[in-house]
């Protein structure tokens, strides 16, 4: 598999490119803290457009490419209307000609794959509808952190969406004992199941599907959940609420889990939704360090994507 110009998922890469930026991320995160200066975007400029609201993609983006020595610059999606003002490959190909990356947050995965393909500059997913890869990179840091990334089994509990099909992938292209666990009916995408499946019989990864919560944590070491309606599925919010509500993780939920399982969030979480104010806030809860990852990790893609010329 050859490296590819964009993050637009993790799939699309080699294990050992997704592992080198691991580590780069934890070496980045440790040079941060000594305060040691790293300047891999000095004279680059990257551009930050977000269709959905975001605060940490948005905020840990514009100070990661400040903190590599890079000028962040925000396009407001209005300013633009992708597709609408302007055709998307003219966009793209105006946009190569001034920056020299470009983040990207859209609803329609395909925006991000067409800006990647017209823009002549590494494009950077920073969430769609269909995938969240730069969140499930700063989860493996984090899990890596408190555990074993290969051994340790993550445990989905909730929506078949987004930011679970990262973690498919994820778990595929770098051996990860992953269950996902959802309502029969709101099951992760069918084609996302299928490429991770493959990934994982080449990796020695293990992808489980299970419904019943009590059951799918029995064995986790982490316990990973998200919103229930995410970004552009709020008029779904109230049957939402009803079809997930046996799908709660809250002490009870954790109580299953071994002890020592650890709870993950990408957040914004909903308390006393998906995740209970207790767990949010207990101390097995690490989704502050999930959070703070976002800007080491990002910061490796970055510096793994950059045209260094
Ligand atoms: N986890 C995450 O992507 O958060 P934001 O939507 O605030 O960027
Ligand atoms: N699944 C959520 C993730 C937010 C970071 C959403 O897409 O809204």
């Amino acid at each position: 598999m050859s490296r590819p110009k964009d993050f637009i998922s993790i799939a699309d890469w080699p294990p050992e490119e997704i592992v080198r930026m691991l580590d780069r991320a934890a070496e980045l995160k440790r040079l941060r803290a000594a305060r040691v200066p790293v300047s891999m975007l000095a004279g680059k400029s990257v551009l930050l457009y977000f269709e959905k609201p975001s605060l940490r993609t948005y905020v840990s983006f514009g100070i990661g490419v400040s903190e590599l020595g890079g000028t962040p610059v925000y396009l407001p999606p209005g300013q633009v209307q992708l597709g609408g003002r302007e055709a998307l490959q003219d966009v793209a190909r105006n946009l190569s000609r001034y920056c020299h990356m470009i983040v990207a947050r859209t609803f329609d995965h395909d925006l991000v794959v067409g800006l990647a393909r017209h823009a002549d500059k590494p494009v950077v997913n920073a969430l769609t509808d269909d995938l969240h890869p730069c969140q499930a990179m700063a989860d493996a840091l984090t899990i890596q952190e408190h555990g074993d990334l290969r051994s340790d089994r993550l445990v989905w509990v909730g929506d078949g969406n987004n930011m679970v099909s990262s973690l498919i992938h994820l778990a595929g292209v770098l051996g990860m004992q992953l269950t996902v666990c959802t309502p029969e009916r709101y099951g992760p995408d069918p084609a996302v199941v299928e490429r991770g499946r493959e990934l994982a019989a080449a990796s020695g990864g293990e992808l489980r599907f299970e419904t019943d919560p009590v059951a799918a944590v029995k064995d986790a070491a982490f316990v990973y959940t998200d919103v229930w309606a995410s970004m552009g599925q709020e008029s779904q919010a109230e049957e939402r609420r009803s079809a997930f509500a046996g799908y709660q993780v809250n002490a009870q939920l954790m109580a299953a889990a071994p002890s020592g399982a650890r709870f993950l969030h990408c957040l914004p979480a909903h308390r006393g939704e998906e995740v209970t104010e207790e767990v949010l806030e207990s101390s097995a809860s690490i989704v502050f360090d999930q959070a703070e990852n976002r800007l080491h990790v990002q910061k490796a893609i970055m510096e793994a994507l950059v045209d260094p010329s």
